[in-house]
Order: structure tokens, then C-alpha cells, then sequence
């Protein structure tokens, strides 16, 4: 049996859209491989959203070169945003790629790789008349009770930093009916949480003349989805009435993924955030107001071009002012093509190393002294395995999403109470009381 492996890049978006090259490549006949020196069919689904993953990926690509050199029938295949953003220089910057396709083409995986017995043509750009919502393909899903909702592709946004809406186009949001179909399918099948999928779910629906709100309600009312997650919505458009129906909507977990990107109104002008500082505080105030018990996430960017010390100090009084429970930092990283790419303000990269070391400390305090508050409680965890770094535990999120391993016996997919006795920055730990439900 010829055999496929896929490494996977970049954001959840991603990681679902894996699982569909991964139910084509089955589809075809082909059986997964542990790794990727044992496959036959070798597929990299990329991201660019910074330059870290672009490095990583050539020395993948240079791993994959020297097997393909060994067994030439090998077939290196680059998928994602890299690949999309590339198109042009790909073949030429590593011409040990067979086929390379963007993120809207996936569908047509089968097509080049299986039309010619897997003997396709070397450079061969993977084209689609169409973008393609994945959803409509064939899954090999890794957990049986969580699922990735796709609800919209691309984006409409023009965050000056951001090279997505390059590549992945203008925003098109997935009809409705076929989003609950699926939901209803996979709840079914017997997944018990969801996550809807979008670069910016809460702009959802305005092509369609619906809106993100009646979304969460229509899935809230499927039988048997218990937990509804989202990520990411984009401040701006996080409205009244989707604050409602999460406050309103049982299935819909108590937390919300809110980038901040920067405390500095300065900044988030300059970033076309569209937001200013205290907007973003009052959203948060807003939130908290009607969603009791919130845990907010947020992604943090540090030495955009013009940051002054005074901004960057503005983001770390916001990430104490807000008190989130977690944070993506990220240092500032020039994106060919982008508006603030061509700034000549750029920040030196020793100050970003400054920087991001003063953030990662406030955020990590903020986070563990959050977390403190949390033991003595009973928090309903979802069981998803042993845990990875020790497996006599147990190891599962809450609703609030936080990582807990507990001691404890119930399989994965089970919803079981549990007694949270330690907290650290990023996890809790405790011990399981009773089943909930099974
Ligand atoms: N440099 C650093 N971080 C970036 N992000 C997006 N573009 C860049 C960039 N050019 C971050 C933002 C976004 C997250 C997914 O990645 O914080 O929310
Ligand atoms: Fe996801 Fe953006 Fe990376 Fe593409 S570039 S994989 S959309 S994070």
C-alpha cells in the first residue's frame, strides 16, 4: 500500500483543512504514514503569516529533497498559504516540489495526484476554477468527539501587518443550512463540541443576509453539540447581539478568543485596526457584563513599525487592565506585499527581543495569578486523553478552555467534574469527581 504523511503549518483553519487532504489521499487509497520519511506522498500544508514558519518549511522541504533522491518516485506535495503566496517562485526556489496548490483549491487534490497514477507532472501549480469550502470533502477526523466547523473563507479586513487577506481572498461566507447539515451530521456521528471556523467569523453571513448571532443559536440548538467555540472574531465587529447569544446560549463556552494586537490607540490606527484602546476595553467591559465568568484570550504583537516605548507600554498596562486568561504573543514580522512592510520605521530587532521577553512575563503573571483564583472549584472538563507529558493523568479543557490534567477515569469524549487543587500559568490541575453525563 502506497502511504501519505502531512505536516502541518499556521492556524486551526489549517489544521482542519489537514484533515481534509488527509480524507482525499485515504479516498485515494493511500494509508497514512508515522512520518513523513516513510511516505510515499508527502504534503506540507503551509502558513506565512510570519517569517518563522517560511524557515521552518525549507528545512522540511530539505529533509523530503534528499528522500525523494533516495526513492525518486516520492511525490512532495505543497499545500496552504506559503504555497499561495509563493506560486510564483515555488518550483524555482525548490524544484523537488512536485505539485504545490493554495488553500481555496484543495478539491482538486485528487485530480493531480491521482489522475496520473501519482506520476504527475513535476511543477505542476494546483488550480481550481473555484475556491472550494473543504467542508464538502471527505475527513479523516483525529478526534471523534471534537470537530472544526469551516463557516467562511478569506477576509475582508486590511490589518496593515497582515499578508492573509493576500491570500486568502475576499471574504465568502458558507450558506447556513449546509453549515447545520454538517453539524448535524457530525453530532451524529457523536461529536460533542464544535468550533466554527472563520478569519473573521463575526462579520459571518452579511453576503448572505444573516449574521454570526442567528448562527450560534441555530447550532445551539442542535441536539447533542454540548460545546460551541468559535476563533476568530475580530473586535469590531463583535456586536450586541452576539453577546447576547452567547450569554443566552447554553452550548456556547465562556470564553472568547479577542485579538488585541496593541494597547496603544497610536498603534491600533497605524495597524487599521479600526478600534481604538478604550473601544476595546468597553467591548470587554460589555462582555463581561452579560457573560459571567468569561475567560478571554487575545493575540499580542510587539515592535510594529513606530512602536515606541510609550505603545509598547500601553500593551502591557492593557494586558493587566484586561486580565487575560491567555495570550498569542508574537514578535512583529515584516510581510512582503504588506502596507506596514514598506514602513521605514521599522523596530530593531533587539528592542522586539526586549520587548517580547517584558510581555511574555506580564502575560504569563497575569495568567497564573487568573488561574489561582480557580482552585477550590468544580469545573465540568471534556476528557480528551492521558495527558502528553504524564500519562497516569487524564487531560481535557474546560468550558472556559483551559488545559487541566486530573487524576481521574473516564474515556475520551466523556463531559466528568473536576475538583481543581493547582494552577499555573497555562494549566490546571485537580481530580476528577463525578460523571456528568456519558
Ligand atoms: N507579524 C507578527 N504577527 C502577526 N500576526 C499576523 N500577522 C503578523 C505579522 N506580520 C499575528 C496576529 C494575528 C495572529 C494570527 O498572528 O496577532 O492575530
Ligand atoms: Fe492560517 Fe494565516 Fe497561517 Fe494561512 S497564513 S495558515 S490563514 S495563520
Amino acid at each position: 500500500m502506497r502511504r501519505y504523511h502531512v505536516t502541518t503549518f499556521g492556524c486551526q483553519m489549517n489544521a482542519h483543512d489537514s484533515e481534509r487532504i488527509k480524507g482525499m489521499l485515504e479516498e485515494l487509497g493511500l494509508g497514512e504514514a508515522a512520518a513523513p520519511e516513510d511516505a510515499d506522498v508527502v504534503v506540507f500544508n503551509t502558513c506565512t503569516i510570519r517569517e518563522k514558519p517560511d524557515t521552518k518549511l525549507a528545512a522540511y522541504l530539505g529533509d523530503a529533497g534528499a528522500r525523494k533522491r533516495a526513492h525518486p518516485d516520492t511525490v512532495i506535495a505543497v499545500g496552504g498559504c506559503y504555497a499561495e503566496a509563493q506560486q510564483e517562485r515555488i518550483f524555482s526556489l525548490y524544484p523537488q516540489v512536485d505539485v504545490a496548490f493554495g488553500p481555496g483549491t484543495i478539491a482538486h487534490l485528487g485530480e493531480w495526484l491521482g489522475a496520473g497514477g501519482f506520476g504527475v507532472a513535476r511543477g505542476t501549480w494546483g488550480t481550481g476554477e473555484e475556491r472550494v469550502f473543504a467542508a464538502t470533502l471527505p475527513m479523516h477526523r483525529e478526534r471523534t468527539f471534537q470537530a472544526w466547523v469551516q463557516i467562511s473563507m478569506g477576509c475582508n479586513s486590511v490589518c496593515s501587518y497582515c499578508i492573509v487577506p493576500a491570500v486568502r481572498g475576499r471574504e465568502v461566507s458558507r450558506r447556513p443550512g449546509e453549515v447545520l447539515a454538517e453539524i448535524e451530521s457530525l453530532a451524529t456521528a457523536g461529536v460533542r463540541e464544535v468550533t466554527l471556523l472563520g478569519q473573521n467569523v463575526n462579520s459571518y453571513g452579511r453576503d448572505l443576509g444573516t449574521d454570526f448571532a442567528q448562527l450560534l443559536r441555530a447550532v445551539d440548538a442542535v441536539d447533542g453539540i454540548e460545546r460551541i467555540r468559535f476563533t476568530s472574531p475580530h473586535p469590531k465587529d463583535f456586536r450586541a447581539n452576539v453577546i447576547e447569544a452567547m450569554a443566552e446560549c447554553n452550548a456556547v463556552c465562556e470564553h472568547a478568543h479577542l485579538p488585541l494586537q496593541s494597547g496603544s490607540t497610536r498603534v491600533l490606527k497605524a495597524m487599521r485596526r479600526t478600534y481604538s484602546r478604550e473601544r476595546y476595553l468597553a467591548l470587554v467591559d460589555e462582555m463581561r457584563a452579560a457573560i459571567p465568568d468569561l475567560a478571554l484570550s487575545t493575540d499580542l504583537i510587539v515592535g510594529f513599525p513606530g512602536e515606541t516605548e510609550e505603545d509598547f507600554c500601553e500593551t502591557l498596562t492593557a494586558v493587566e487592565e484586561v486580565g487575560f486568561d491567555s495570550a498569542f504573543t508574537f514578535v512583529y514580522s515584516p510581510r512582503a506585499g504588506t502596507e506596514a512592510a514598506a514602513r521605514t520605521d521599522q523596530v530593531p530587532d533587539d528592542v522586539k527581543r526586549d520587548r517580547i521577553e517584558r510581555l511574555v512575563e506580564v502575560v504569563q503573571r497575569v495568567a497564573t495569578e487568573r488561574n489561582a483564583t480557580r482552585v477550590g472549584n468544580v469545573e465540568e472538563v471534556l476528557v480528551e486523553g492521558p495527558s502528553r507529558t504524564d500519562p497516569s493523568f487524564l487531560r481535557g479543557r474546560t468550558r472556559r478552555n483551559m488545559a487541566v490534567n486530573f487524576t481521574g477515569d473516564a474515556p475520551p469524549g466523556d463531559l466528568v467534574n473536576v475538583r481543581i487543587e493547582r494552577a499555573t500559568s497555562q494549566t490546571l490541575g485537580g481530580v476528577q469527581l463525578a460523571v456528568v453525563r456519558v
